[in-house]
């Protein structure tokens, strides 16, 4: 695909679903199966980075995974505690920025702490943005744009989205899912608006940068009319 004549989604959500499934079919425990869809993240960022996508969103914990077993959840977040840091540098190394979204209050404070580090280590003349959800959901977003927007004055269109996690990024243009589902979850309600989605039922683990090339084949033939 050449990106001199293919058009090139800007922004990519990745709803990284099907971990679970995959360590239970290989009678591994659960948290074995965040261990490799955490491995597989860099690939898959780093094959989208090399068509021409200037940012990528990826959904790693939402609002409602905190209602999961209390060890799967500790596990979540023991993995993220170990892994963030490592996984940053090498998307940092690809030149991307990296940021978050999300309501990062739940997690213990070396882990928001962690978070703070990354941010600092960030350097200036990127070209390329990693947005990780953590503790993200799109309603709770929704709510909270609202509020810092009634605080700021009137509410429009304008106020309000100064008030996403995702300000200031380009527009989302594709959500991709893997695990099967053909739903969103609580991603990205408002940025969805126009996205084109694609689903698969490849579990993360196993997704890689040959599916995703083809979806962007895809999504080259796809027409976005936007209401017109
Ligand atoms: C996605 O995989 C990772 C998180 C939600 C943290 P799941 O853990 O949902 O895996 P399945 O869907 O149960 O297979
Ligand atoms: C969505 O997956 C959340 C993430 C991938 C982080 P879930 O596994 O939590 O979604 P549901 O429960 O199938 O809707
Ligand atoms: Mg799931």
């Amino acid at each position: 695909m050449k990106s001199d004549e293919a058009k090139i989604p800007r922004h990519v959500g990745i709803i990284m679903d099907g971990n679970g499934r995959w360590a239970t079919r290989r009678m591994l425990p659960r948290t074995a199966g965040h261990r490799a869809g955490v491995k597989n993240i860099t690939p898959v960022v780093s094959a989208a980075f090399d068509v021409g996508v200037e940012c990528v969103t990826l959904y790693a914990f939402s609002t409602e995974n905190r209602g999961r077993d209390k060890a799967e959840v500790d596990a979540l977040i023991d993995l993220i505690r170990k892994r963030l840091k490592p996984m940053t540098r090498e998307l940092i190394a690809r030149g991307a920025h990296v940021v978050f979204s999300g309501d990062t209050s739940y997690f213990p404070d070396d882990v928001q702490q962690i978070m703070s580090e990354i941010a600092a280590e960030n350097v200036d003349g990127y070209e390329k943005t990693v947005n990780i959800a953590l503790d993200y959901g799109g309603r709770e977003e929704i709510v909270r744009a609202a509020k810092l927007a009634s605080e700021s004055g009137e509410v429009t269109a304008q106020s309000f989205e100064r008030g996403l996690y995702t300000y200031g990024l380009p527009d989302l243009d594709m959500i991709v899912r893997t695990g099967g589902e053909k739903r969103l979850s609580n991603f990205l309600l408002y940025q969805a608006a126009y996205a084109e989605l694609f689903f698969t039922d490849t579990l993360w683990p196993d997704f890689g940068g040959e599916e995703l090339a083809e979806m962007f084949c895809q999504y080259n033939k796809r027409t976005r009319r936007f209401g017109k």
